[in-house]
Order: structure tokens, then sequence, then C-alpha cells
């Protein structure tokens, strides 16, 4: 498939993307930047440079094999020396924190007043595994209120799903612009250098760093051959470069750390590319959910959207699972979430609405955190209204929009996240309201 763009988004609107999921495309800005029928010709068209990025092993196996050719004005490799970037909100190593088994909750983090950026704005509030290692992943929060400008970012320990809960974004990339909204999210893959604009005055979100195996989505199964998120809902940008000369900066994430080094040009000049490790994103309103439509609910896996698989068949280092609006319509039947202990780890967020497991406490851009084997569930208020509820007739979740970070490893958190004024200490009272109601001479 080949598209053609403006060099300008603004001069491009509304954006055009390009259809499907992990697809090999092939779009160009200028007509004929892209060589025809070789990746590295002796010269290339207008004079650009070819480079390829690898998102996979060489040799992984093709239906895994992640990999794009650019055709930009001048290669990576011109740029200055990196220096240690100091961030205290970005941490990198998780291993020697401690996990305390207690659930743990987040309020809403407050939009700094001070000029702060998307970098600037990270806070890690927790990991897993190692990126040295790639495998595991860390959970940050931004905040931001103004545009990076002469700032571009690219992250070698992983892959980045950035999950917006405040304000609209425009992600400027090497291989294009994708804009987004709430209730949409972007990838950003390892490695591809790229700028985060606000399209409004405040940007506030969660951020999956995933170091090991990219995203994908996940087979179906019984469900059959649609359903969950479908592969044409996915979009990739079109090619659109810059050519823009000056002092910049390149920030990179590299072994758990920042590093930044001076540019004398924007990095985001690929005219052209082709292939599929390309940044792509996704409308979670396009979600086709499945449910229950007689007893019971099923495991919460049939919200998977995207997984990160582990070498364990069936065990996915990373699972990103929505709750979106549903009807629920099965009968008899306790309709929120059960009461639960998981071998897998939760990171949870709201980006919209209200949770059906959570009266209240559970807010918009809050969080929560339950790792291996805490146990947890709906509150004593939501459990009292729906033993009560009349489940013979569907009843809808209309205005809600929840999401899941889950882990086959513990999250550790961060000291600066328990540490964080947020912290709803009294979180695990939540439940201290559920009483007994067991009478052993009254079956019913
Ligand atoms: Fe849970």
């Amino acid at each position: 498939m080949r598209s053609a763009s403006a060099a300008a988004p603004e001069a491009a609107r509304p954006l055009q993307y390009l259809s499907g999921f992990g697809n090999h495309f092939a779009t160009e800005a200028l007509p004929g930047a892209l060589p025809e029928g070789r990746n590295s010709p002796q010269r290339c068209p207008y004079g650009l440079y070819a480079e390829q990025l690898s998102g996979t092993a060489f040799t992984a196996p093709r239906a895994a094999n992640r990999r794009s050719w650019l055709y930009r004005i001048q290669p990576a490799a011109v740029q200055g020396e990196f220096r240690p970037l100091a961030h205290p909100g970005v941490l990198g190593r998780f291993a020697e924190l401690p996990v305390p088994p207690d659930p743990l909750r987040w309020s809403a983090l407050p939009v700094p007043t001070e000029p702060t950026d998307f970098i600037d704005g990270l806070l890690s509030a927790g990991g897993a595994g190692s990126s040295e290692a790639h495998s595991g992943c860390a959970i940050h929060w931004y905040r931001a209120n103004r545009s990076m400008r002469e700032r571009f970012f690219y992250d070698a320990d992983g892959e980045l799903l950035i999950v917006p809960q405040l304000g609209a974004l425009r992600v400027a990339s090497e291989l294009g612009v994708l804009e987004l909204e709430p209730q949409e999210i972007v990838v950003v893959p390892r490695g591809v250098r790229f700028r985060v604009e606000l399209l409004g005055p405040e940007a506030r979100g969660y951020v999956c760093e995933n170091f090991g195996a990219p995203l994908k989505l996940p087979d179906l199964g019984p469900i059959g051959s649609n359903g969950l998120a479908n592969p044409r809902d996915f979009l990739a940008p079109v090619a659109w470069f810059e050519e823009r000369e000056g002092p910049m900066e390149l920030v990179a994430k590299v072994g758990g750390a920042l590093w930044s080094a001076e540019l004398d040009h924007s990095p985001l000049d690929v005219v052209a590319w082709h292939g599929n490790h390309a940044p792509y994103k996704y409308d979670l309103r396009r979600f086709n959910t499945i449910g229950s439509v007689s007893y019971d609910h099923p495991d919460p896996s049939i919200f998977l959207v995207l997984h990160s698989v582990s070498d364990t068949p069936g065990v996915d280092a990373i699972d990103f699972v929505i709750f979106p609006p549903r009807w629920l319509a099965m009968q008899d039947t306790f309709r929120p979430p059960w009461f639960h202990r998981n071998v897998a780890s939760e990171f949870m967020g709201l980006i919209h609405g209200l949770y059906d497991a959570k009266a209240s406490g559970f807010e918009p851009g809050g969080a929560s955190l339950h790792n291996c084997m805490s146990g947890h569930g709906p509150d004593a208020e939501t459990f009292e209204r729906a033993t009560h509820a009349d489940t013979s007739a569907p009843q809808r979740i209309a205005d809600t929009m929840a999401f899941m970070f889950e882990t086959r490893t513990l999250i550790h958190p961060t000291p600066q996240a328990l540490a964080l004024p947020q912290r709803q200490r009294d979180y695990a009272r939540c439940w201290q309201g559920l009483g007994k109601h067991f009478n052993a001479r009254a079956p019913r």
C-alpha cells in the first residue's frame, strides 16, 4: 500500500492513516522517494540515506519479525555525545525494591503548574523484570502542560504503550504523525524517535514500557475469526518529515536510565518508509466486547486488547486489558467482578467514568495495584447492591473505560509512588464493611 502526505501535519488535516495491525506498509511523503525493487540502492532518490530499524532479531520467525526501512535526510548516527540526564521520577531497576502485599490505590496525580513536557512529567509507578534481559515492564504516569518542541525521545529499553486519560496528544514520530484523545491508545515501538505535543492545555495518562516481545493481537480460539480488537481498526501514520535545523536535544532511555545528546537538526526527517515496525494507534471504543448471555461471567481474558507473549505458551508477560461499556445479561449471577486472588499482578487505571467494582474512591486518572495473590474485589457498597439487584433484565454499564496492565511477574512499586500524597492509605478499608452473613441454620 502506498500513500503520500503533505510535508507538515498542519497542512495534512485530517491526518491520513494506514489501516491494519502489523501490516507491511509502504508510504512516501514525496513522490518516488521510496526506492523500487530493492531496499538499499547505490543512490537513493532525492539524495536520501537508507537506514534499517529492526524491532526483532533478524532471524525471528516471519510472522513475528518486525523491521522497517527508513529513507531519511540524515542517518540517525548524526548526533552528539550522550550524557546522563538526571530525572528523579524515572526508575529503571526494580528487582531490589520490596513488594508490600497490601492492595495499593492512588487518586489522580495533579498536572504540575511549572512548565513540564512529556519527558519531564514522567513518574515511575512500578516495574517488573529487566530491560537488559528484554523481559518485564515498567509502568509510569505522565503529566504535562507543554509540548516537546526542540526535544525528541527514543526508548531502547522497550516499546511504549501510552494511554491518555486527560488531554489529546499529537505524537510526531520518524514514521509520521498520529493524533489521539483519551479512550485512544498509541504504541511507539522500541527505538522509534518521537516528540509528544499537547493539543490542549494539559495532558495526563499512563505508560506501559514493554521490555519484552512486541505487543500483538491475541489468538481468538473458540471466539472465531472476529471480535475483541479487530485488526483494521489499528492505524499507522503515513510518511511525513520536517527539515528543521538548530540546537535540539535527543533524550534516550537505555539500561534503565535517561541520557541526553545534542542534535543540530530534527531527527523526524524520514521522507519515506516501508515495513511493519511502526507506531500505531487504536480507539478503545472500537473494541468488540464479548460476554456471557446465560449465567456467570467469563474470566477477564475476554477483555484482552493486546499482549506481549513470554517464553511459556499461554502465559503472557503483559496483558493490556480494558473494561469498556457493555451489557450485563447473565441471570442469577453476581454481576460485578468476583472476589479473587490471581497469580498475575494487576495495575489498573480508570480513563473515563465509573468502574463497576468500586462505588467510590477509584476516580478517572487514579490507579490501583494488586500484586500476585493479593485478595481484592468489589467494595462493600458494590457487594451489597449487586447481591440485591434484579438480574432478570439486562443492565447497561454505559459510562466507563477502565484498563489493566497485567503481568506474570510481581510489579515492584517505586518508593516515589509509595510516598505520593495521592496514595490512599486507607484503601483496604473499602472491604472492611463486608460483614458476616453466614447462618448455619438458614441455607437460603
Ligand atoms: Fe483484579
